[in-house]
């Protein structure tokens, strides 16, 4: 093994969820800047494919694939043209999520809680045993879960979401115990306050900003892109004996 940290991704093939825009769009945008063939996938095949259009423009290679990842139906057939079209897996990092409810957690709708938890949990889930088993054939493969500094501290009014987070981290570990003697990696990354639509409420009401950037000592919210490059870190062969950790990226958010 060479002493200099590889990012190098070139000839490997990565699945990257809810990449049409926000952190995964700048995740999709460095693997395929780092030399991976990048499937970049969301519900809206459209908006995948202008993030397409801007790596193949930049000199990259990627391709759109459509999957709402709270049907299992979907991510079978993502993975049915994985295998046909590539025959490999060697980067899967379980992006897309969903927060649809704010409010107090003894008020949670069963449909709210069961559209997060079937996105969240059982989509990630499905998305790496899939994932996995191909990244198995080759002996080597990397799982990046993004998860959120929600699933160590819950955010208020947050509960599903927060729970659904939780259950991600555990999920890594779960995966990375598992994974290890057939050479798949499985590593979170735990982004603090991010300036995207998921989170926009946040960002844009100057009163919850405020309150919010009093508990993180960096003082300010991250850019999509500042997510990117630990992504890309937990992807390589740079963290070739990382598994089952938990990166935050989140200005300092769970120091304090
Ligand atoms: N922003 C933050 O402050 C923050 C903080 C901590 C953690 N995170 C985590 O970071 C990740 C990305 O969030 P973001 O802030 O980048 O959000 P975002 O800008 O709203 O992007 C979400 C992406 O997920 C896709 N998506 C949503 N539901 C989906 C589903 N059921 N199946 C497949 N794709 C789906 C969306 O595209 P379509 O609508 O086309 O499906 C979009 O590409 C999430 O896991 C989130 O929990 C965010």
């Amino acid at each position: 093994m060479s002493a200099t940290p590889s990012f190098d991704l070139t000839g490997k093939i990565a699945i990257v969820t809810g990449a049409s825009r926000g952190i995964g769009a700048e995740i999709a945008k460095l693997l395929a800047a780092h030399g991976a063939h990048t499937l970049v996938s969301s519900r809206r095949v459209a908006d995948c494919q202008l993030v397409v259009d801007e790596i193949i423009a930049s000199g990259g290679s990627a391709e759109a694939v459509a999957c709402h990842i709270g049907e299992l139906e979907q991510i079978e057939a993502l993975y049915a043209h994985v295998e046909s079209k590539h025959g490999r897996l060697d980067i899967l990092v379980n992006n897309a999520a969903t927060n649809p409810y704010f409010g107090p957690i003894l008020d949670t709708d069963p449909g709210i809680f069961q559209k997060t938890v079937d996105v969240n949990i059982r989509g990630y889930f499905y998305m790496s045993t899939h994932g996995a088993r191909l990244m198995q054939r080759n002996g080597a493969g990397s799982i990046v879960n993004v998860a959120s500094v929600n699933g160590v501290v819950p955010g208020f009014q947050q509960g599903i979401y927060s729970i659904t987070k939780a259950a991600v981290i555990s999920m890594t570990k779960a995966f990375a115990v598992e994974c290890a003697e057939v050479g798949v990696r499985c590593n979170a990354l735990l982004p603090g306050l991010t300036d995207t639509k998921f989170a926009s409420v946040l960002v844009n009401t100057p009163a919850i900003l405020k309150q919010a950037l009093a508990h993180v000592p960096m003082r300010r919210v991250a850019q999509p892109s500042e997510m990117a490059g630990a992504a890309l870190y937990l992807a390589s062969d740079a963290s070739s004996y990382t598994t089952g950790a938990v990166l935050n990226v989140d200005g300092g958010y769970l120091c304090v």
